[in-house]
């Protein structure tokens, strides 16, 4: 089983980033605890993150045929990009949406997320372990062992 795990604008500096929000650990320990999740699942893992819209389009776009599913943090762009929600429709992969904090308690602009209806679910304000959460539910569907 092959999954992406795509991060969007500004996930590469967490640690320094607004801590009380996201923490102190830093993208560097992200990757690591992403990995320790490949293990515990089974899964081979590729991590990508980009600070450019247009450049996680091309990575949604390059992932069809190569990837089983995709855990998706967009970040920022959650809120506002209609080309990565049209991306993710295009290609079909079934994808988790998944943030460190709650938008949904921040924020008015944060309520809405864009790339929602093109998920399978959403897994939030939980700190590295959305991403865990997201990995083990996207395995368990592509296993067939989970319904959305
Ligand atoms: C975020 C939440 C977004 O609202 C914000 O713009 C981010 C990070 C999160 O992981 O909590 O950059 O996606």
């Amino acid at each position: 089983m092959k999954l992406l795990v795509l991060n969007g604008p500004n996930l590469n500096l967490l640690g320094l980033r607004e801590p009380e929000i996201y923490g102190r650990r830093s993208y560097a320990d992200l990757e690591r605890f992403l990995n320790d999740c490949a293990g515990e699942i089974g899964a081979e893992l590729e991590i990508f993150q980009s600070n450019h819209e247009g450049v996680l389009v091309d990575r949604i776009q390059q992932a069809y045929g190569v990837f089983d599913g995709i855990v998706f943090n967009p970040a920022a762009y959650t809120h506002t990009s209609v080309a990565l929600l049209d991306a993710l429709k295009a290609v079909g992969i079934p994808t988790v949406e998944v943030h460190l904090s709650d938008p949904d308690k921040r924020e008015d602009f944060r309520k809405i997320s864009y790339v929602r209806p093109a998920c399978l679910k959403t897994v939030k304000g939980l700190g590295f372990e959305s991403y865990r959460q997201a990995l083990l539910f996207l395995a368990a569907y592509l296993r067939g062992e989970r319904e959305v």
